[in-house]
């Protein structure tokens, strides 16, 4: 099989394909080194423009296990730094390596690092979307709860970040009925809100969008939160912290979710702002395991990207 596969967005994959890799990212969680699609070592490029702490360690340590070698750069460092196009750079490391991870800005970078590039692209994070993510969010909460189809998630805070975004869309993909709870004026970008009514008119999911954070907890299965200025965003002039109060995720919104609902959170969390200590290190917080399904989810999704291009698994 040679298909070049991307995963820049949640619905890069299909309902199908979605549940296919967690299926093997739970395997390779059970069995680590089950699999090595990068023995030689093959190279993968991981390449950051953001800070990043499981981002980094994950990739770095899954490639390993893999079989393969990382190359992790500051992109700031590269001649991407001095204004190299994106299409070049993915032209010329598609010559090193077999897969290319990028946490960038505007999600359209991406889009032209693949369109030029002749290895997969996977998006490590951009201000549009985190797919990686959620996929180990997906992973987490098939621990706790099974199936997925009809179970109820809700989103604090920031509607219009990658994480509302990605939790939409994946969320959806998963049949998980998703609610986004935002202030007015922090609504997920309608271009990706169309995207989630498309793809959840597949899979049979809900998509509701409130600035009523109480009545968004009412009967959720799963809560989460994510920061509310994400990296980039710490001098756009809006005021991120006003607004936002009544969807901090404390004990009192937790109160009104399913007595075992699940609390997640993509970390670093910023403790006392969007979610508190109670919460986030209480009975129902499932967030170490997610940080560590970043690693499993996304050795699971290399090995399917590279096996649809011919390497390995
Ligand atoms: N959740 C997440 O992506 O964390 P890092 O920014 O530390 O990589
Ligand atoms: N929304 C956050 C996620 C961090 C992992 C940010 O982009 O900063």
């Amino acid at each position: 099989m040679t298909e070049l596969r991307h995963f820049l967005r949640d619905d890069d994959v299909s309902p199908a394909e979605q549940a296919e890799i967690l299926t093997l990212a739970a395997a390779l969680k059970k069995n680590p080194f089950a699999q090595r699609p990068l023995e030689g070592p093959r190279g993968v490029g991981v390449i950051f423009e953001k800070n990043s702490t499981r981002t980094r360690f994950s990739f770095e340590m899954g490639i390993a296990q893999l079989g393969g070698h990382a190359v992790v750069v500051d992109g700031r460092d590269t001649q991407l730094g001095r204004e190299e196009t994106l299409a070049d750079t993915g032209r010329v490391l598609s010559r090193y390596v077999d897969a290319i991870v990028w946490r960038t800005f505007e999600q359209v970078r991406l889009d032209e690092m693949a369109s030029a590039a002749t290895v997969p692209v996977v998006n490590a994070l951009s201000n549009e979307f985190h797919p990686c993510q959620v996929l180990a969010d997906l992973l987490t909460l098939r621990e706790r709860k099974g199936d997925l189809t009809g179970r109820n998630l809700t989103y604090f805070g920031d509607g219009a970040n990658n994480m509302s975004h990605s939790l939409l869309l994946g969320g959806v993909t998963a049949g998980l009925n998703v609610t986004i709870a935002a202030p007015t004026g922090f609504e997920p970008l309608p271009w990706i809100l169309e995207a989630a009514r498309k793809r959840a008119a597949e899979t049979g999911a809900t998509i509701t969008v409130t600035d009523d954070p109480v009545a968004a907890a009412a009967g959720a299965d799963a809560l989460v939160t994510d920061t509310w200025t994400s990296m980039g965003q710490e001098n756009d002039g809006l005021d991120r912290v006003g607004p936002f109060r009544p969807f901090r995720l404390d004990a009192a919104l937790l109160a009104n979710a399913e007595p075992d609902a699940v609390v997640l959170h993509c970390l670093p969390a910023h403790r006392g702002e969007e979610i508190t200590d109670e919460v986030l290190d209480g009975p129902h917080s499932v967030v170490w395991d997610e940080a560590e399904n970043r690693l499993h989810a996304q050795k699971a999704l290399l090995v399917w990207l590279l096996a649809r291009r011919g390497g390995g698994a």
